[in-house]
């Protein structure tokens, strides 16, 4: 089954995580990079809002492709800005979306509902993973809890 890992990262945890996954699965790893990055409270307030961070160019063609593992920060309780505008410009109709997030402990629910409503047109196959929560954790931590996100989608998946 052809994978890409789509990850935002602001402060690198989440790129930890999101190289450890697609190495486990072999999967080609795709970045997402924000236009203008801000400060903790520039990423606070656009999160709660829900305002819009526009991203740099990047690959959003997924022809090919069964799933997308898309890894995200959570931010104010909700998917980092920059990844919710990836869900929205990606062409991802009919693939499986499996949803990673690092956190700082904080609920997930708000953010996965988030992330539901943002593919509500795309019919995409929707399923989480589950949350890393990356404090005071250094990248082998990182690294090795990302095997759990991984046994989950292969048996899901039946593999
Ligand atoms: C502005 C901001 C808001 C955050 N809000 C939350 C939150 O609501 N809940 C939570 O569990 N973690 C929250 N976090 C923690 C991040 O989700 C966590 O540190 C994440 O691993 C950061 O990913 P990165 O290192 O890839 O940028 C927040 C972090 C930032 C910077």
């Amino acid at each position: 089954m052809k994978t890409v890992v789509v990850y935002y990262s602001r402060f690198g945890t989440t790129r930890t995580i999101a190289t450890a996954l697609a190495e486990e699965l072999g999967a080609e790893v795709r970045k997402i990079q924000a236009v203008r990055e801000c400060g903790f409270m520039g990423m606070g307030f656009r999160s709660a809002f829900g305002i819009r961070m526009p991203i740099q160019p990047m690959n959003l063609d997924f022809t090919g492709v069964d799933r997308i593992v898309l890894c995200a920060p959570i931010w104010a309780g909700k998917p980092a800005n920059p990844a919710r505008t990836f869900l929205q410009e990606a062409k991802i109709e009919g693939k499986v979306l499996a949803v990673v997030f690092s956190s700082g402990g904080g609920e997930t629910s708000p953010a996965l509902e988030a992330i539901r409503k943002l593919v509500a047109e795309k019919r995409v196959d929707l399923t989480f993973l589950g949350a890393i929560v990356t404090r005071k954790k250094d990248e082998a931590q990182l690294r090795a809890e990302a095997k759990e996100p991984v046994r989950k989608l292969k048996s899901q998946q039946g593999e």
